[in-house]
């Protein structure tokens, strides 16, 4: 969603604050925004429509400077894609500027209140109205926080909020109320930064502060204060990041998704570190605060998660119900939220919730954890965000993935090392339970251990055919793909895949459901990608396959290399190493990737930011 980025030291703030948006980029957005403020010069704001080069154009033609700024890039929610309606805004008086990620659920409200009061608005935006009460009530009390504070106290919804005074010219005030972006607040040498993502002030400093929920930060060269909405002081812990600003660069890739899906036998390697004593046979996940006796306690598990992280929650079932013997729910946390979920009786507090998220800051994700706490289940999250949200709202602790940051719009490295993350804390339950033998934990140990191998000899030996098959297939403007079991959910990621990057339709279906419906859209242009390993429902697939012929459906086989019967059936094998079945979907799912990265690409479409979507999806 929206990208937010403050800086004030002695620097050049226009460089720090652009070079920060360039940064989020990934995070989508349709319009970008500065303000900067220099004593000499006065407050200077600068905004296009579209991508952040054409602020840069501006910025060449007509430059700002000061030590002090902030910046915005925006994801529309409130009025259209047009220059007025980008951040920052302004308040009455021009001499406060305000910038927001979120939504402002009653600014109609307030707005027909400060129109009464004689206020006139040059946007449709919800981010106005902030702007404009925050310049009622600076007029008021003469100090910024306090104007902010009070500002915040009215508004209903999620907001991330940071503001600044041309009267109080050293001081950034950032606020953060719910769950609707993060605010991270980073601490430099006599300068300090402010960013709604990590990534955008790595380049400058790893100690973060993060914003919990009604706080309000003021953020000054040689100093930063936090209080609690109503004033009180708080202390926020500092976090020293380990991400290298390397990582999050793209490097000679042409594309942050290409270099993420290349990466993923580094973060299979990330994930597994100091998780597994392979001398005693024993899975070691101490990040979880689950003692054996809570973790056989544990009847029932709800996972919850949106898109690709709800793919990885379908795997998880599989993982957690076969491993561990718990039953397990999965659920979009968008339509959990709302259920009125029955998650415990009061006699049996034996649930558990299982939060996916590679930002950490989803907010339906974050609404379904609340949920949780509200209903006293404890919540374990399988998050990639060092310091989310997630990860703080997660009394059971947070799993990370340690991935490294992922740009790439569409999830990739994440989604792979969410599945493994899954698998250790499957296996981490098996061992608290018993359910699994001393030899058999020794077996998954091993497996796992080779796994980031398989994975690189996986996008090497499929990446050429892949690039063959997306020349041919390119022009399709349907695909179906199909798997059955834990290779079902695979299925679903591929269609997600290859529609969110290509913007060719694409279905996910249990290849058995295929002849209740989609085998009506089957014809000779359809690919029809089905993934097929050799494993208990081998045969029923290969069955499924024959149908697809029949229909005259082009068949892309994901199997196991060297399967000659499979050869045979489809058109086209793209074979992958073999794995223990219930690892194999991470394997299964890399040429998927690679397909849709190259589909899109000779579709000469924006692999790394595809059109509409944001990667951290902060509001409903
Ligand atoms: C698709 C994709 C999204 C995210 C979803 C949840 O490639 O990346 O579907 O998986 O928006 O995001 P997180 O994992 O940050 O909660």
């Amino acid at each position: 969603m929206c990208g937010i980025v403050g800086y004030v030291g002695s620097r050049d703030a226009t460089e720090v604050v652009i070079n920060g948006l360039q940064r989020l980029e990934y995070r989508g957005y349709d319009s970008a925004g500065i303000a900067i403020y220099d004593p000499t010069i006065g407050l200077q704001l600068r905004r296009s429509v579209g991508k952040l080069h054409n602020l840069q154009q501006r910025l060449a033609a007509e430059p700002t400077r000061g030590q002090i700024g902030i910046g915005h890039t925006r994801w529309a929610t409130h009025g259209g894609v047009t220059e007025i309606n980008a951040h920052p805004h302004r308040d009455a008086s021009g001499t406060i500027v305000v910038i927001q990620n979120g939504i402002v659920e009653n600014y109609l409200q307030l707005k027909g209140r400060l129109i009464e009061l004689g206020y006139q608005f040059e946007s449709q935006t919800d981010t106005e109205v902030i702007a404009k009460l925050v310049g009622l009530y600076y007029h008021q009390h003469r100090d910024l926080v306090t104007a902010v504070r009070q500002t915040l106290q009215e508004l209903r919804g999620g907001n991330a909020i940071v503001a600044f005074c041309i009267h109080e010219p050293d001081t950034l005030v950032a606020a953060r109320l719910g769950n609707a972006g993060g605010v991270v607040i980073g601490l430099g040498d006599n300068e300090q930064f402010i960013a709604s993502d990590i990534p955008a002030i790595l380049d400058y400093t790893r100690n973060l502060i993060f914003l919990e929920d009604r706080d309000v930060a003021v953020v000054r060269r040689h100093e930063v204060t936090i209080t609690h909405l109503d004033g009180t002081p708080v202390e926020r812990a500092i976090h020293a990041i380990p991400w290298d600003p390397i990582a999050a660069a793209k490097g000679d890739y042409r594309h942050f998704m290409q270099k993420e899906i290349d990466e993923q036998p580094r973060a299979l390697m990330d994930v597994l570190r100091g998780r597994i004593d392979q001398e005693h046979g024993r899975i070691e996940l101490t990040d979880i605060r689950l003692s054996d006796a809570d973790l056989r306690r544990v009847r029932r598990i709800y996972a919850v998660a949106c898109g690709t992280a709800w793919h990885a929650g379908l795997v998880a079932k599989f993982l957690i119900e076969q491993l561990a013997r718990v039953r397990v729910e999965v659920d979009y946390a968008s339509e959990f939220r709302y259920r009125n979920p029955i998650l415990q009786s009061d006699d049996e507090r034996d649930a558990l919730l299982l939060a996916i998220t590679q930002s950490g800051e989803t907010v339906d994700t974050l609404a379904a954890m609340e949920e949780a706490r509200n209903q006293g289940v404890s919540s374990v999250a399988i998050v990639n965000a060092i310091g989310s949200q997630a990860a703080r709202l997660a009394d059971g602790g947070p799993i990370y993935l340690h991935a490294g940051p992922e740009i790439g719009v569409a999830s990739t490295k994440a989604f792979t090392s969410m599945l493994v993350a899954a698998y250790l804390f499957a296996l981490r339950l098996a061992q608290a339970r018993g359910t699994l033998t001393p030899a058999q934990i020794r077996e998954h140990i091993q497996a796992l251990i080779e796994l980031p191998g398989k994975a690189a000899q996986t996008i090497e030996q499929t990446t050429p055919l892949c690039i063959k098959l997306a020349e041919r297939y390119h022009k399709a403007s349907n695909a179906l793909f199909l798997g059955r079991q834990i290779n079902y959910p695979i299925a679903l990621e591929g269609a997600l895949k290859l529609k969110e990057i290509s913007y060719i339709h694409a279905e996910g279906y249990p290849a058995g459901e295929m002849k209740h419906g989609p085998i009506a859209l089957i014809d000779e242009q359809m690919p029809v990608i089905c993934i097929a390993p050799r494993d208990h429902i081998y045969e029923k697939m290969v069955s499924n396959i024959e149908q697809v012929r029949a229909r005259h459906g082009q068949v892309i086989a994901i199997g196991h290399l060297g399967d000659e019967l499979l050869a045979e059936k489809a058109h086209h094998l793209i074979g992958v190493p073999a794995t223990l079945p219930l690892l194999q979907p991470v394997l299964n799912v890399i040429p998927l990737q690679i397909f849709a990265y190259h589909v899109a690409v000779l579709r000469g479409c924006d692999a790394d930011q595809p059109r509409n979507l944001a990667k951290s999806v902060t509001v409903e």
